[in-house]
């Protein structure tokens, strides 16, 4: 990005973008600013308006979200978007959070980590496309759970607009199949437990209430027993 008075200038060399625009003219963009740069980048975007000491989700550029829905939830504040999540409300978790995200200030962004499962490496797993993916999950055997069943695992992110004050949240999503992660003792270990003890509603929340035997099953032949040590790092 060249910066000349309000004259700019942004080059974005992969995609063989070279667009010179007036600072704060929108005219002067192929598309509204949010859309014109969410469209050369990866990954989902939401930005939250903040007023009335909550966040609302006012705009959003979204292809890979995880069976929520951009179209359903635009408007929502942060309870009203949250509300399909069991047991995090009646534990207070999101009046917390919320506290927390009111108060990120500007250049001191913030980061979560959010996981569930998805069949087959497919990022769009949104309700627009249940019928595409859905049926899927039915497809699962003992033979191909260790390549189809993947870990979903995405970085969120929290950034504090300078000019707006709204709050900006990309989301990137990573997967990585059940055979691949078996590879690291401890990472095996771990996810076993993590599903075979996670509490029936958020199975069930989570999309693998029907698979999670199948699931178990295969995760506890790479469990022996040993403890796990905290964090992420593989210990060997
Ligand atoms: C302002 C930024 C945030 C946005 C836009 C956002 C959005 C969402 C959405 C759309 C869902 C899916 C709800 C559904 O099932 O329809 C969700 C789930 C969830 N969110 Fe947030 N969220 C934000 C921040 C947070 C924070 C800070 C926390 C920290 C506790 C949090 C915790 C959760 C949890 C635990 C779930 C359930 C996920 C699962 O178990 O798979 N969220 N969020």
């Amino acid at each position: 990005l060249h910066k000349d008075g309000n004259r700019w200038r942004w080059v974005n060399k992969p995609l063989g973008i070279d667009d010179t625009f007036t600072f704060l003219d929108e005219s002067t963009l192929p598309y509204g600013p949010m859309e014109y740069i969410t469209r050369q980048t990866q990954g989902d975007f939401a930005v939250l308006d903040q007023r009335d000491d909550n966040l609302w989700m006012d705009a959003g550029m979204v292809t890979t979200q995880a069976d929520w829905s951009l179209d359903f939830d635009i408007g929502m504040n942060f309870f009203e978007w949250h509300a399909p999540v069991p047991k995090a409300n009646e534990m207070g978790i999101f009046v917390r959070a919320l506290k927390f995200l009111l108060n990120i200030q500007q250049g001191q962004p913030a980061r979560r980590l959010n996981w569930t499962m998805t069949v087959n490496p497919l990022l769009d797993t949104s309700p627009e496309n249940y019928h595409k993916w859905g049926t899927m999950k039915q497809e699962l055997t003992k033979e191909n759970i260790g390549e189809k069943q993947h870990l979903r695992v995405e970085l969120q992110t929290f950034f504090r607009l300078p000019r707006s004050n709204a709050l900006v949240f990309p989301i990137r999503c990573y997967l990585i199949r059940f055979e691949d992660l078996v590879t690291v003792p401890k990472w095996a270990r771990r996810l076993h437990r993590v599903i075979r003890d996670l509490p029936e509603e958020l199975a069930t929340y989570k999309g693998f209430i029907d698979n999670r035997p199948l699931m178990v099953e295969y995760l506890s032949q790479f469990d022996d027993g040993s403890p796990t040590s905290d964090g992420i790092w593989a210990d060997d």
